[in-house]
């Protein structure tokens, strides 16, 4: 056997194929099923057992020589085709017209996010970011959701650990807490990001979505500056001739708190089936912050006040683009994502 070895490992060594048949044939000659090194190591289980040893140990070495050479041999031959391919290459017809080029375009969820921090930014609203899994006190507690508050019900909220409860964000909003807590007014931040709910997926819902929130805190800010900056932002998002209006509602962490439609951009306001008749699209929740969120910050709420506002990045493209089914957004569907150019 030893012998045996001995010639095979020369061979190895003097093997010079030129094609990449050859090299094939090589590796099934001798590693294949049927191979000479294969059928050394159906040998080597009858061998006397005091020679099983450096006879292994020998044949270990054939064997990754082999391996070794016939890897380095097919891809030296690539390289060689791959040069011989440009050279023919430089001999095709240099006349022919060129294929189009594919441009990449973003994700229509980030073309709508990049907007809404473009027309923020542009007012002084700088971006701020926070984790996706956060503790319960920045989620519920530090923004004044009370204990037995149904966002906290494991229906709603995807839960990692319990006690401490360590969660997935269910809305943008721990951010604010994040940025008060490292910061004394005044404040002026908007934040992007991913949330998520234990929602069934449907066309209207999905449990992993996007918002942006926004956070102004200052001395003598008031609802009047919030109804003036949403305003702002609905002009610059969905045009000129857009309206606003709000509607009471209630958020644990704002007071008082309101729903913000903004005139239906398809219809003008006359009524069609994307308003469903009234001329009014919901945009997003917004509200002065309750005074025992600024305290449970660390922020003096009889000097300072602020607002808040908070919207699905989702939704406003959705306006935006007419697109009904939110799913659309994630599946990632060539044919659906090419059809996105920048929102202007
Ligand atoms: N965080 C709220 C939500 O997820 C939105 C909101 C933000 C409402 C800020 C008011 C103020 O629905």
């Amino acid at each position: 056997m030893t012998e045996k070895i001995e010639t095979l490992l020369n061979e190895v060594a003097a093997f010079a194929p030129k094609t990449w048949d050859e090299v094939e044939a090589f590796r099934i000659r001798m590693l294949g099923k049927k191979g000479a090194v294969t059928a050394l190591f159906d040998q080597f289980k009858a061998a006397p057992a005091e020679q099983k040893r450096t006879l292994g140990q020998a044949m270990n070495r054939l064997k990754s020589a082999t391996v070794e050479k016939i890897n380095e041999l097919k891809a030296r031959l690539e390289e060689l085709a791959l040069s011989s391919a440009e050279a023919s290459a430089a001999a095709l017809d240099m006349t022919r017209p060129a294929g189009a080029d594919r441009v990449g375009s973003r994700h229509p969820i980030s073309l709508v996010r990049n907007r809404i921090l473009e027309i923020f930014g542009r007012i002084g609203f700088v971006p701020a970011e926070g984790p996706e899994i956060e503790d319960d006190w920045h989620v519920f507690t530090a923004l004044n959701f009370p204990p037995e508050h149904p966002a906290r019900d494991m229906q709603d909220t995807f839960f990692i650990e319990k006690d401490p409860d360590i969660l997935l964000r269910t809305h943008t909003s721990s951010i604010q807490v994040r940025v008060m807590q490292s910061q004394q007014p005044p404040i002026r931040v908007i934040c992007p990001g991913r949330v998520f709910r234990n929602e069934a997926i449907s066309y209207r819902a999905h449990c992993i979505f996007h918002q942006v929130e926004g956070l102004y805190i200052d001395e003598n800010v008031s609802f009047a500056d919030l109804k003036q900056t949403i305003l702002h932002f609905a002009k610059e998002m969905f045009g000129e001739k857009s309206e606003i209006r709000m509607r009471p509602s209630y958020f644990p962490f704002t007071e008082p708190s309101t729903e913000v439609d903004v005139s239906c951009n398809l219809c003008g306001g006359k009524g069609c089936p994307v308003c469903k008749y009234t001329g009014w699209l919901e945009i997003m929740g917004a509200g002065m912050v309750d005074p025992n969120v600024l305290e449970a910050c660390g922020i003096d709420s009889k000097r300072y006040s602020g607002f808040a506002f908070g919207m699905g990045v989702e939704r406003i493209a959705m306006l935006k683009y007419g697109v009904k089914d939110l799913r659309l957004y994630f599946e990632n569907d060539l044919r659906f994502l090419r059809q996105f150019t920048p929102v202007i």
